[in-house]
């Protein structure tokens, strides 16, 4: 993967503005609202009953900050992403049988949590477009351990 100074730049910024308590509670949420399938991975989460329930579920709240934090191992490594990304690919495919497709979904939720918070002033399309480049990148090296 290519990137320009220009998409360096944006990913830099936008990774500088978010927070990932806020980010990851709100998208993980929206994720296990929108998408219910997905609440079968967190069974050991609790209650997850309703939307009112997911969004005030503490333990969705941390995983959401692991989950966005998880993010840095891709920021800190944009021309290495799929070696850093190899151990958590083969520990969601090995240990946690997650279906890759959720990570697109997850991907999207995330999309929509920061352009809500940052409004088409910040996230333009331009930012969105490199955004989406950085998730697509991160999905694919996800999935690459899946076999
Ligand atoms: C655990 C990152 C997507 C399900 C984790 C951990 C990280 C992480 C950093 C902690 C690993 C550890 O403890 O060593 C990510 C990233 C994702 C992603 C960066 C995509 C952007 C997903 C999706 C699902 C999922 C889409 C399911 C729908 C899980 C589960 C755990 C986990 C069930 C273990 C949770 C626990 O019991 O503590 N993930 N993840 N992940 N992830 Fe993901």
């Amino acid at each position: 993967v290519h990137w320009t100074d220009a998409e360096r730049h944006i990913i830099a910024d936008l990774w500088g503005k978010i927070s990932p308590d806020e980010i990851g509670q709100q998208a993980l949420s929206r994720l296990l609202i929108v998408y219910p399938w997905t609440q079968r991975y967190f069974a050991s989460f609790g209650n997850l009953s309703n939307a009112a329930a997911i969004l005030g579920n503490p333990k969705v709240a941390a995983h959401g900050k692991v989950v966005v934090a998880g993010l840095a191992k891709g920021i800190d490594n944009l021309d290495n992403v799929n070696s850093a990304y190899a151990h958590l690919s083969a520990l969601h495919s090995d240990k946690l049988h997650v279906d890759p497709s959720n990570f697109t979904l997850l991907g999207d939720c995330l999309t929509i949590s920061l352009a809500a918070k940052f409004g088409p002033s910040y996230f333009t399309p331009e930012v969105h477009e490199t955004w989406q480049k950085f998730l697509n990148v991160v999905v694919s090296a996800l999935s690459k351990q899946y076999h």
